[in-house]
């Protein structure tokens, strides 16, 4: 990436006082971080003067892109009213009412600061309802930071073991033993493989776990018979089923539970629902709702619900309706066909994945199964490095993954502008991925 003399200097002065100069590791790549001055609609411009189409969108948190208007000026309001108490507030209320009109398997809903803790909440949740203690994730998916749910987030071919029975890996050094032991590793998409690995903990497993279009794993949609065979086991044998929608969430008014009929007893939601603040939320049934109630699970949260968050996520979600929904889904079409395009054109093996709003280039022929097809050889982590690099010094931001979110300040001008300097950075690679040697 092109020299930035003002966000190098910036990191400098960041390293000295923050461990690896930032606080979420996301942001290293490179020499170091590009620092950013403002972000207006679907452009972010750094301290450096340079703008970019923000295809990244704070890793699939602005649905509307940055500082939009009707946002802006709700939390203006907001704040002059104050911005958290140790008192309920009306702003909660017209939220929760608008998220649980939103899909039919949510009866009633607690909102938390992040992703991980809604997550986290929907784990202990599904314990507290069962009086069981595992939890089985799909082998690669994300959820967050919770112990937990870190299991298996990024093993490797040295430690993942067999492909139809995973091992649970830890990923931070000092993960204790039992947080393995009490989680069971599923292969994605694969109903009879992940049937024979569940049915080995059937009267101990409190919730199964699964993102409808799991990003690390490829960004591939779950499949429907996948999904059904879930919904079908948890039933029978006493377990939850847990939709992990915090970015899903948008791909229908309903979320992907919506798009493939299925009724999850718990959801975990969080960033575009927030409108750009911190947010997450856990929404269910009213009987699994019951526990942060009943004395089985105390749950609580300084600045959970408060006010300007609250706000902004309901100003974002009720101007995400059905109509700019099924807007940015096509566009999503529009741009997965175009790259698609692009890769033809540059004659590269690549490939698009993704659904909706949401998608992902690999630098892989066909696209990923699982998450072994999705994990990148070293030549093709390298290559894609470069081409993000490309990307941003042509005024497009991506997800370090290729992973891209659309925004509704998008319309097909930025799609035609992204799939042209992909043409371009592909062109660029093509020996390297052609010939690895
Ligand atoms: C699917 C999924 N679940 C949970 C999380 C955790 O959310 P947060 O970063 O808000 O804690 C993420 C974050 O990227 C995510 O992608």
């Amino acid at each position: 990436m092109s020299l930035s003399p003002k966000s190098a200097a910036l990191f400098d002065r960041a390293r000295k006082i923050l461990p690896g100069g930032v606080s979420r590791n996301t942001l290293l790549r490179g020499a170091h971080p590009l620092y950013v001055d403002y972000g207006k609609g679907c452009k972010v411009v750094d301290v450096d003067g340079v703008e970019r189409i923000d295809f990244a969108n704070n890793m699939a948190s602005h649905i509307h892109g940055h500082a939009f208007g009707p946002i802006v000026d709700a939390v203006s309001a907001q704040l002059q009213r104050g911005t958290a108490f140790t008192m309920a507030t009306e702003a909660e209320v017209l939220f929760a009412e608008h998220m649980c009109s939103r899909s039919p398997a949510f009866d009633k809903i607690r909102f938390v600061n992040s992703g991980t803790e809604a997550v986290m909440a929907g784990m202990k949740a599904a314990r507290a309802f069962t009086g069981r203690t595992k939890i089985a994730k799909v082998e690669g998916s994300y959820h967050g930071a919770y112990d937990y749910a870190e299991v298996s987030q990024a093993p490797t071919p040295e430690n993942w073991g067999q492909l139809d029975h995973p091992n649970a890996v830890p990923l931070a050094q000092g993960t204790p033993k039992a947080v393995l032991t009490d989680m069971v590793i599923i292969p994605f998409n694969d109903p009879e493989k992940a049937i024979a690995v569940l049915n080995e903990h059937a009267h101990e497993i409190a919730c199964v776990l699964i993102d409808p279009i799991p990003h690390r794993i490829g960004m591939v949609p779950v499949s429907p018979d996948f999904v059904q065979a879930l919904r079908k086991w948890t039933t029978r044998n006493g377990a939850l089923l847990m939709f992990d929608e915090v970015i899903t969430f948008r791909s229908e008014v309903g979320g992907m539970q919506t798009r493939l009929k299925v009724t999850p007893d718990l959801t975990a939601m969080g960033k575009m629902i927030g409108g750009g603040f911190p947010v997450g939320a856990l929404a269910g049934s009213n009987d699994v709702m019951e526990v942060f109630v009943n004395g089985r699970l105390p749950h609580s949260g300084t600045f959970s619900a408060n006010p300007v968050t609250m706000t902004a996520g309901r100003v974002a979600m009720e101007l995400f309706d059905a109509e700019a929904v099924t807007r940015l889904n096509k566009l999503g079409d529009y741009a997965r066909a175009s790259l698609t395009d692009a890769i033809k054109v540059a004659d590269v093996p690549a490939c698009v994945t993704g659904a909706g709003s949401l998608f992902r280039l690999h630098l892989k022929a066909d696209a990923p199964r699982n998450y072994r097809d999705a994990h990148p050889t070293a030549n093709e982590k390298a290559a894609l490095s470069s081409l993000i690099d490309l990307l941003y010094d042509d005024g497009i931001m991506m997800i370090h993954t290729a992973a891209a979110t659309l925004s509704t300040p998008m319309g097909t001008p930025e799609i035609d502008r992204l799939a042209e300097s992909m043409l371009n950075a592909l062109r660029s690679i093509r020996e390297r991925l052609i010939d690895p040697s």
